[in-house]
């Protein structure tokens, strides 16, 4: 890990929506890299959970310490039968991981927070953990989201209501809350989570484009604004993803759409490095790149004709 000179290195990862999907996947690579991770999801038994698997993965004793990329390939190395050149190993490759990353080498902790974000009093209450624990939060991770399918006639109003509540107003009262608290502490990285549909309208998923559009645009703005303050705000926009995303908002999509769908651990891994260099606006996979200028070089009706029969299952 390359920790960046304005980040603490006590310093914690707060990730919405960490219990599965790209959360879970980035809440892993974050702890694979030497950071203290706060889990957030509504669900305690699986947050316990994640949070065992990151203890068990990449802090697992006092000697091979859980620092960096090489703390899984440790972790694999470390049985009572290890010998004592295993262990010699070990040090030298935690010794130079730490040297190559520029920081001592420590166990990573790890938290969690059971909060509803749709529940004001548990947005909130996420703070007051924060602050009462005297957590420093160098990286917030504004991930937690949700879909809804179908045409927008037909969609029930609870169902895109409850979208907009988790995806725009969830997503702002807590930037409402960590960009203040950044400003104040001098720094800090924000990656907001939005998502190529960000960039067109989306017959047949029109509340979650909409949505994800207004992620994308606030991000942008925080991030020019906030360039004085010391805090670089990233916009991680993927395509279609392998997570339990599509079958809760039961979408169909083309054969097409789904050709193109790629790993949560890979888009988690993409994101982090390229949150780390600073990058503005993050797109996983050549494809959805490519997709994406293409679509912006085409008339906007004839985008939206394409994404309508994408959409179309
Ligand atoms: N998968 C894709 O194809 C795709 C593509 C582009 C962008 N994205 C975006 O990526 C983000 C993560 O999605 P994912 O694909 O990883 O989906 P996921 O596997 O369904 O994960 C969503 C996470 O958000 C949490 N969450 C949902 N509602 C919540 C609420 N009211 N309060 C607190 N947490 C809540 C979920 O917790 P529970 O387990 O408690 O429900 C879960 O941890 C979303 O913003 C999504 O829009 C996904």
């Amino acid at each position: 890990m390359k920790k960046n000179k304005m980040l603490n290195s006590d310093g914690y990862t707060l990730i919405t929506g960490a219990t599965s999907g790209i959360g879970y996947e980035l809440s892993k690579v974050f702890a694979e890299e030497g950071f203290n991770i706060l889990l957030q999801g509504r669900n305690e038994e699986k947050l316990i959970k994640v949070k065992e698997e990151l203890l068990n993965l990449y802090n697992s004793d006092a000697e091979v310490t859980a620092i960096g990329s090489k703390a899984k390939k440790r972790k694999l190395s470390n049985n009572k039968e290890a010998s004592k050149n295993d262990f010699i190993n070990k040090e030298v490759i935690r010794n130079n991981n730490a040297k190559e990353k520029n920081i001592e080498s420590s166990k990573i902790k790890v938290d969690y927070i059971v909060a509803d974000l749709i529940n004001d009093k548990d947005v909130n209450r996420i703070f007051e953990y924060v602050d009462n624990n005297k957590f420093i939060v160098d990286n917030f991770i504004n991930n937690a989201g949700i879909g809804s399918y179908g045409y927008f006639h037909q969609v029930p109003i609870a169902t895109d209501l409850e979208l907009i509540e988790v995806n725009i107003n969830a997503f702002t009262k807590m930037l409402k809350i960590f960009v203040p608290y950044m400003i104040k502490q001098g720094h800090g990285r924000i990656l907001n989570v939005a998502s190529t549909a960000a960039f067109t309208a989306g017959p047949k998923m029109s509340v979650y484009y909409a949505s994800k559009a207004y992620v994308l645009s606030l991000s942008e703005a925080l991030r020019e604004e906030l360039k004085e303050n010391n805090i670089v705000v990233s916009t991680l926009c993927p395509g279609p993803t392998a997570t339990a995303f599509q079958a809760k908002a039961k979408i169909k999509k083309s054969s097409t759409a789904k050709g193109a769908i790629v790993s949560a651990d890979m888009v988690a891994r993409f994101a982090f490095k390229e949150m780390m260099k600073g990058k503005s606006i993050i797109i996983p996979g050549f494809k959805n790149k490519a997709l994406i200028k293409i679509n912006s070089m085409m008339p906007r009706r004839l985008v939206h004709k394409v994404i309508h029969k994408t959409n179309q299952g």
